[in-house]
């Protein structure tokens, strides 16, 4: 009886021990995605603009901005003719900065608008 009974121990730590291996491949380690994806567009910067810069560049704009930037059209001709990428990269305090009163955008928000342009201001 003590012979099976210590049979039967050794074979569930064993069968434990094996079963508790899992198989990680490669592609579960990859998994984290890349912050920046390979073509950005305006999916993609939208979520920043409308987090932070609507507070004033609604539609209509308030506290004195001068455009909205509610839409696709609305940002890349900002983009293009305001000169949004140099505000938004200026330094913390530095005037002209946007938003305006601060604080600076994260930096990977910033490189995604500056790939967004580098992309072609892409809609989707
Ligand atoms: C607290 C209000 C406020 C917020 C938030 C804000 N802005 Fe502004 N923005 C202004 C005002 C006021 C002006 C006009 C005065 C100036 O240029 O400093 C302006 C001007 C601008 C201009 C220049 C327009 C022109 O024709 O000269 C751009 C581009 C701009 N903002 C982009 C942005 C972006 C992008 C964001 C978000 C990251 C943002 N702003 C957030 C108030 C704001």
């Amino acid at each position: 009886m003590k012979k099976i009974t210590f049979l039967f121990f050794t074979s569930l730590v064993l069968i434990l021990t094996i079963s508790s291996c899992t198989q990680n491949t490669y592609d579960d380690i990859e998994a984290e995605a890349d912050p920046i994806p390979e073509i950005v567009t305006y999916q993609d910067v939208k979520p920043i603009i409308d987090g932070v810069c609507l507070a004033c560049h609604s539609n209509p704009p308030q506290n004195g901005a001068p455009m909205s930037l509610v839409s696709y059209v609305n940002v890349k001709e900002a983009v293009q003719n305001r000169d949004l990428i140099n505000k938004i990269s200026k330094n913390e305090g530095e005037d002209g900065l946007m938003p305006l009163g601060g604080p600076r955008l994260p930096q990977s928000s910033i490189d995604l608008i500056v790939e967004w342009n580098n992309d072609g201001l892409l809609e989707n």
